[in-house]
């Protein structure tokens, strides 16, 4: 079972689509994932549809209840949050090691799930610490945009320290850029300077700006229902294909499950 934290201490560029689409291509590809919504803005939750929710990802961490899955579709599975996650952000304790919780509820879905996809808020604290600990790799959306870069490494600098200190084993999956629009110089000269200073974490492509991934969660569903043959559903497949392929690369089962992905 892969963990990747989708994380970036910036808001609003594109973290949740990326859980949202991300997770339903791989769903698509075959691939058992369930998704965590880890922002009490509940962003991810709400734009699947899911509002009222009994038992979230809260009350497993707070409460030790055992969480409710909410099914989505074939292959795709929630645990849904709501605002009472912030509250976790005071009642969880680093100190007394409370940002491992999320690794021990997510590890028995161990022989359940082959990727879990966890939706972090736009900041470092004790919850993307949390996912952080839990994840095997993260990926890290940025757009391509003035400063991105300079808030990238800071962040970079951070996740490092996390690597560090409490997960050993974290790997960056990857970097891709959101939102990007070839028209505009800024967004093609950051992707060339990504290119040159992240060359083995860049992925190969952007995912473009693309008005149906927008409206998809005011429909409540993904950019594969709602607009299968859009910008978007290219760009969020080719972008799980790369993920699956980096991922699984060395595994036996992987070159069977690529040539399947790449049919
Ligand atoms: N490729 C895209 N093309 C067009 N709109 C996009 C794209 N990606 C994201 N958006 C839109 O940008 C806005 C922010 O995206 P999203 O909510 O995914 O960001 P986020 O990083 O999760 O934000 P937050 O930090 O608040 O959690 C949303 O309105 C979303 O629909
Ligand atoms: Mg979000």
């Amino acid at each position: 079972m892969r963990i990747i934290a989708i994380a970036n201490n910036k808001g609003g560029i594109g973290k949740t689509t990326s859980v949202v689409n991300l997770g339903a291509a791989l769903a698509g590809f075959e691939k058992k994932t369930l998704l965590i919504d880890f922002d009490p803005q509940a962003n991810l939750s709400k734009s699947l549809g899911i509002r009222e929710c009994e038992k979230t990802i809260y009350d497993a961490l707070v409460n030790e209840e055992s969480p409710a899955i909410y099914p989505i579709k074939s292959n795709l599975d929630i645990i849904p949050a709501n605002l009472n996650l912030t509250k976790a952000e005071q009642q969880l304790d680093p100190a007394q090691g409370d940002h491992h919780l999320l690794k021990e509820i997510l590890a028995t879905f161990n022989s359940v799930y082959e990727y879990v996809l966890i939706d972090c808020p736009p900041s470092l604290n004790i919850l993307t610490t949390s996912a952080l600990t839990a994840a095997t790799d993260m990926l890290i959306p940025v757009q391509a945009e003035f400063l991105a870069l300079e808030g990238l490494v800071t962040f970079l600098d951070s996740v490092k320290k996390i690597k560090r200190r409490i997960n050993v084993n974290l790997e960056i999956a990857g970097i891709f850029v959101t939102r990007f629009d070839q028209r505009k110089v800024l967004n093609r000269h950051v992707i060339e300077t990504l290119e040159s200073k992240f060359p083995e974490m860049l992925m190969s492509r952007p995912v473009r700006e693309n008005i149906a991934l927008a409206e998809a969660p005011v429909k409540r569903t993904d950019i594969f229902e709602y607009a299968p043959k859009s910008y978007g559903a290219e760009d969020y497949r080719f972008l799980a294909r790369e993920i699956i392929h980096k991922l699984e690369a060395n595994s036996e089962e992987s070159q069977e499950a690529e040539k399947k992905v790449l049919q």
